[in-house]
Protein backbone atom coordinates (compact mmCIF):
# COMPACT_ATOMS: atom_id res chain seq x y z
CA UNK A 1 0.00 0.00 0.00
CA UNK A 2 2.88 2.40 0.69
CA UNK A 3 4.12 2.21 -2.79
CA UNK A 4 0.52 2.97 -3.91
CA UNK A 5 0.08 6.33 -1.99
CA UNK A 6 3.38 6.75 -3.18
CA UNK A 7 2.44 6.97 -6.67
CA UNK A 8 -0.76 8.10 -6.26
CA UNK A 9 -0.05 11.16 -4.46
CA UNK A 10 1.79 12.04 -7.41
CA UNK A 11 -1.48 11.87 -10.04
CA UNK A 12 -2.52 15.38 -10.86
CA UNK A 13 -6.15 16.08 -9.28
CA UNK A 14 -9.33 15.83 -11.52
CA UNK A 15 -12.65 17.57 -10.73
CA UNK A 16 -15.60 16.81 -12.89
CA UNK A 17 -19.01 18.53 -13.46
CA UNK A 18 -21.66 16.38 -13.65
CA UNK A 19 -24.89 18.42 -14.54
CA UNK A 20 -26.75 15.79 -14.74
CA UNK A 21 -30.65 16.32 -16.21
CA UNK A 22 -29.92 20.14 -16.12
CA UNK A 23 -29.22 23.24 -18.35
CA UNK A 24 -30.23 24.63 -21.96
CA UNK A 25 -27.93 25.40 -24.53
CA UNK A 26 -28.29 28.77 -23.34
CA UNK A 27 -27.66 28.06 -20.05
CA UNK A 28 -24.51 26.22 -20.70
CA UNK A 29 -23.15 28.92 -22.96
CA UNK A 30 -23.11 30.85 -20.25
CA UNK A 31 -21.59 28.65 -17.54
CA UNK A 32 -18.75 27.74 -19.87
CA UNK A 33 -18.43 31.94 -21.11
CA UNK A 34 -18.09 33.02 -17.11
CA UNK A 35 -16.47 30.12 -15.86
CA UNK A 36 -13.04 29.81 -18.48
CA UNK A 37 -11.98 33.27 -16.80
CA UNK A 38 -12.17 31.98 -13.73
CA UNK A 39 -9.93 28.83 -14.32
CA UNK A 40 -8.01 30.15 -16.95
CA UNK A 41 -4.88 29.76 -14.76
CA UNK A 42 -5.09 26.71 -13.40
CA UNK A 43 -2.68 23.99 -14.70
CA UNK A 44 -2.30 21.62 -11.59
CA UNK A 45 -5.98 20.02 -11.68
CA UNK A 46 -7.89 18.38 -14.27
CA UNK A 47 -11.04 19.47 -15.11
CA UNK A 48 -14.46 17.99 -17.02
CA UNK A 49 -17.57 19.08 -17.43
CA UNK A 50 -20.58 16.58 -18.56
CA UNK A 51 -23.21 18.60 -20.11
CA UNK A 52 -26.82 17.10 -21.04
CA UNK A 53 -26.69 15.76 -24.30
CA UNK A 54 -28.51 18.74 -26.19
CA UNK A 55 -25.80 20.99 -24.82
CA UNK A 56 -22.65 19.26 -25.98
CA UNK A 57 -21.99 20.11 -29.52
CA UNK A 58 -22.21 23.72 -28.08
CA UNK A 59 -20.12 23.35 -24.98
CA UNK A 60 -17.87 21.27 -27.24
CA UNK A 61 -17.24 24.22 -29.27
CA UNK A 62 -16.57 26.59 -26.71
CA UNK A 63 -14.14 24.20 -24.86
CA UNK A 64 -12.53 23.39 -27.97
CA UNK A 65 -9.45 25.56 -27.45
CA UNK A 66 -9.16 24.81 -23.48
CA UNK A 67 -7.44 21.81 -21.91
CA UNK A 68 -11.39 21.31 -19.95
CA UNK A 69 -12.32 17.99 -21.20
CA UNK A 70 -16.43 17.60 -22.25
CA UNK A 71 -18.10 14.27 -20.74
CA UNK A 72 -21.13 12.90 -21.91
CA UNK A 73 -23.25 11.20 -18.88
CA UNK A 74 -23.80 8.04 -20.68
CA UNK A 75 -23.50 6.57 -24.08
CA UNK A 76 -24.85 3.55 -25.79
CA UNK A 77 -22.51 0.37 -26.58
CA UNK A 78 -23.78 -0.23 -30.22
CA UNK A 79 -22.35 2.03 -33.00
CA UNK A 80 -25.49 2.67 -34.89
CA UNK A 81 -28.51 1.22 -35.86
CA UNK A 82 -32.47 0.76 -34.46
CA UNK A 83 -31.88 1.67 -30.99
CA UNK A 84 -34.40 4.47 -30.53
CA UNK A 85 -33.37 7.02 -28.17
CA UNK A 86 -29.47 6.05 -27.27
CA UNK A 87 -26.19 7.77 -28.51
CA UNK A 88 -22.93 6.09 -29.85
CA UNK A 89 -19.50 6.45 -28.25
CA UNK A 90 -19.00 7.66 -32.34
CA UNK A 91 -21.90 10.78 -31.76
CA UNK A 92 -19.84 11.54 -28.16
CA UNK A 93 -16.67 12.37 -29.98
CA UNK A 94 -18.16 13.99 -33.20
CA UNK A 95 -19.82 16.28 -30.94
CA UNK A 96 -16.55 16.95 -28.86
CA UNK A 97 -16.48 14.62 -26.19
CA UNK A 98 -13.17 12.90 -24.89
CA UNK A 99 -14.86 11.45 -21.84
CA UNK A 100 -17.75 9.71 -20.66
CA UNK A 101 -19.39 8.63 -16.82
CA UNK A 102 -20.71 5.39 -16.79
CA UNK A 103 -22.71 3.16 -14.11
CA UNK A 104 -23.49 6.19 -12.45
CA UNK A 105 -25.86 5.16 -9.43
CA UNK A 106 -28.92 7.24 -11.06
CA UNK A 107 -28.56 4.75 -14.16
CA UNK A 108 -28.51 1.78 -11.90
CA UNK A 109 -31.12 2.66 -9.76
CA UNK A 110 -33.74 4.62 -11.80
CA UNK A 111 -32.74 2.82 -15.24
CA UNK A 112 -31.50 -0.83 -14.48
CA UNK A 113 -28.52 -0.40 -15.75
CA UNK A 114 -26.45 -3.75 -14.76
CA UNK A 115 -22.45 -4.16 -14.57
CA UNK A 116 -22.51 -6.26 -18.12
CA UNK A 117 -24.07 -3.18 -19.65
CA UNK A 118 -21.45 -1.18 -17.99
CA UNK A 119 -19.32 -3.41 -19.11
CA UNK A 120 -20.38 -3.15 -22.96
CA UNK A 121 -20.55 0.29 -22.42
CA UNK A 122 -16.45 0.88 -21.35
CA UNK A 123 -15.80 -1.39 -23.86
CA UNK A 124 -17.71 1.00 -27.13
CA UNK A 125 -16.65 3.71 -25.08
CA UNK A 126 -12.66 3.00 -25.32
CA UNK A 127 -12.96 1.73 -28.83
CA UNK A 128 -13.66 5.30 -29.91
CA UNK A 129 -10.77 6.30 -27.81
CA UNK A 130 -13.03 8.29 -25.08
CA UNK A 131 -11.85 8.39 -21.45
CA UNK A 132 -14.31 6.60 -18.84
CA UNK A 133 -15.25 7.74 -15.79
CA UNK A 134 -16.64 4.73 -13.70
CA UNK A 135 -18.86 5.04 -10.93
CA UNK A 136 -19.13 2.54 -7.98
CA UNK A 137 -20.68 2.76 -4.53
CA UNK A 138 -23.47 1.61 -2.02
CA UNK A 139 -26.81 2.44 -0.85
CA UNK A 140 -27.27 3.45 3.00
CA UNK A 141 -28.99 -0.22 3.59
CA UNK A 142 -25.89 -2.07 1.98
CA UNK A 143 -23.38 0.43 4.45
CA UNK A 144 -25.24 -0.38 7.20
CA UNK A 145 -25.33 -3.79 6.55
CA UNK A 146 -21.44 -4.04 6.24
CA UNK A 147 -21.71 -4.78 3.02
CA UNK A 148 -19.69 -1.96 1.27
CA UNK A 149 -16.88 -3.73 0.10
CA UNK A 150 -18.68 -7.02 -1.28
CA UNK A 151 -21.35 -4.00 -3.57
CA UNK A 152 -18.06 -2.48 -4.52
CA UNK A 153 -15.95 -5.62 -5.33
CA UNK A 154 -19.05 -6.74 -7.13
CA UNK A 155 -19.22 -3.18 -9.27
CA UNK A 156 -16.05 -3.27 -10.22
CA UNK A 157 -15.25 -6.63 -11.36
CA UNK A 158 -17.96 -6.67 -13.44
CA UNK A 159 -17.84 -3.40 -14.78
CA UNK A 160 -14.28 -4.00 -15.81
CA UNK A 161 -14.57 -7.91 -16.56
CA UNK A 162 -11.65 -7.84 -19.26
CA UNK A 163 -11.20 -4.82 -19.87
CA UNK A 164 -7.81 -2.73 -19.64
CA UNK A 165 -7.10 0.11 -17.06
CA UNK A 166 -5.68 2.85 -19.42
CA UNK A 167 -8.23 5.86 -19.66
CA UNK A 168 -10.28 4.45 -16.87
CA UNK A 169 -10.70 7.39 -13.79
CA UNK A 170 -13.22 5.53 -10.95
CA UNK A 171 -15.64 7.64 -8.55
CA UNK A 172 -16.08 6.27 -5.16
CA UNK A 173 -20.00 7.44 -5.16
CA UNK A 174 -21.77 6.59 -2.15
CA UNK A 175 -25.46 6.41 -2.82
CA UNK A 176 -26.63 8.03 0.37
CA UNK A 177 -24.22 10.76 -0.14
CA UNK A 178 -25.56 12.21 -3.42
CA UNK A 179 -27.61 15.10 -3.84
CA UNK A 180 -28.23 14.27 0.18
CA UNK A 181 -25.98 16.72 1.12
CA UNK A 182 -24.95 13.99 3.87
CA UNK A 183 -21.40 13.84 2.48
CA UNK A 184 -19.05 10.56 3.65
CA UNK A 185 -16.42 11.66 6.55
CA UNK A 186 -13.07 12.14 4.56
CA UNK A 187 -12.27 8.96 6.40
CA UNK A 188 -14.85 7.08 5.16
CA UNK A 189 -14.02 8.44 1.45
CA UNK A 190 -10.47 7.27 2.11
CA UNK A 191 -11.54 3.91 3.15
CA UNK A 192 -13.54 2.75 0.80
CA UNK A 193 -10.61 4.22 -2.38
CA UNK A 194 -7.93 2.33 -0.11
CA UNK A 195 -10.16 -0.72 -0.89
CA UNK A 196 -10.86 -0.01 -4.46
CA UNK A 197 -7.05 0.80 -4.66
CA UNK A 198 -6.06 -2.30 -3.23
CA UNK A 199 -8.62 -4.62 -4.98
CA UNK A 200 -7.08 -2.34 -8.43
CA UNK A 201 -3.52 -2.95 -7.87
CA UNK A 202 -4.09 -6.85 -7.21
CA UNK A 203 -6.46 -7.31 -10.98
CA UNK A 204 -3.83 -4.58 -12.65
CA UNK A 205 -0.73 -4.54 -10.94
CA UNK A 206 1.29 -1.96 -11.70
CA UNK A 207 -1.23 -0.36 -14.39
CA UNK A 208 -3.34 0.36 -11.61
CA UNK A 209 -1.12 3.18 -10.14
CA UNK A 210 -1.80 5.40 -12.54
CA UNK A 211 -5.47 5.67 -12.08
CA UNK A 212 -7.39 8.17 -10.10
CA UNK A 213 -10.21 7.51 -7.68
CA UNK A 214 -12.69 10.29 -7.65
CA UNK A 215 -15.10 11.06 -4.65
CA UNK A 216 -18.67 11.82 -5.25
CA UNK A 217 -21.70 12.92 -3.20
CA UNK A 218 -22.07 16.37 -2.19
CA UNK A 219 -19.18 18.00 -2.31
CA UNK A 220 -19.05 21.94 -1.97
CA UNK A 221 -16.49 24.54 -1.72
CA UNK A 222 -16.83 24.19 1.90
CA UNK A 223 -15.83 20.18 2.13
CA UNK A 224 -13.54 19.87 -0.65
CA UNK A 225 -10.55 20.87 1.04
CA UNK A 226 -11.02 17.89 3.88
CA UNK A 227 -11.70 15.37 1.84
CA UNK A 228 -8.76 16.32 -0.75
CA UNK A 229 -6.63 16.31 2.13
CA UNK A 230 -7.18 12.06 2.44
CA UNK A 231 -4.29 10.13 0.88
CA UNK A 232 -5.84 8.32 -1.77
CA UNK A 233 -8.88 11.14 -2.66
CA UNK A 234 -7.51 11.75 -6.11
CA UNK A 235 -10.78 14.59 -6.98
CA UNK A 236 -14.21 14.76 -7.33
CA UNK A 237 -16.96 13.69 -9.28
CA UNK A 238 -19.37 17.38 -8.58
CA UNK A 239 -23.27 17.48 -9.09
CA UNK A 240 -25.44 20.31 -7.54
CA UNK A 241 -21.83 22.30 -7.05
CA UNK A 242 -21.24 21.76 -10.26
CA UNK A 243 -24.45 24.20 -11.38
CA UNK A 244 -22.54 27.34 -11.09
CA UNK A 245 -19.75 28.59 -12.50
CA UNK A 246 -18.31 30.40 -9.02
CA UNK A 247 -18.80 27.79 -6.69
CA UNK A 248 -17.45 24.99 -9.21
CA UNK A 249 -14.47 27.09 -9.44
CA UNK A 250 -14.16 27.11 -5.94
CA UNK A 251 -13.90 23.52 -5.52
CA UNK A 252 -11.15 23.68 -8.59
CA UNK A 253 -9.04 25.91 -6.19
CA UNK A 254 -9.88 23.95 -3.19
CA UNK A 255 -8.69 21.06 -4.90
CA UNK A 256 -5.72 22.74 -6.33
CA UNK A 257 -4.66 23.39 -2.35
CA UNK A 258 -4.49 19.84 -1.75
CA UNK A 259 -1.84 19.13 0.98
CA UNK A 260 0.56 15.71 0.57
P1 LIG B 1 -24.08 15.68 -5.87
O1 LIG B 1 -24.00 14.61 -7.07
O2 LIG B 1 -22.74 16.40 -5.84
O3 LIG B 1 -25.21 16.59 -6.22
O4 LIG B 1 -24.31 14.91 -4.61
C1 LIG B 1 -22.82 13.90 -7.34
C2 LIG B 1 -23.07 12.91 -8.45
O5 LIG B 1 -24.14 12.30 -8.46
O6 LIG B 1 -22.22 12.70 -9.33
Amino acid sequence: MEYCSKLFSMLKPFIAANWKMNKTIKETEDFITSFLPMVKDVKDVDIAIAPPFTSLASAGKLLKATSIQLAAQNVFYEEKGAFTGEVSAGMLTDAGCSLVIMGHSERRHLFSESNEAVNKKIRAARKNRLEVILCVGETLREREENKTFEVLESQLSGSLKDIMLEGITIAYEPVWAIGTGKTATPEQANEAHTFIKKWLKKQFGEEAGRTRILYGGSVTPENIESLMEEPEVEGALVGGASLNPESFAKIIFGAKRRKK
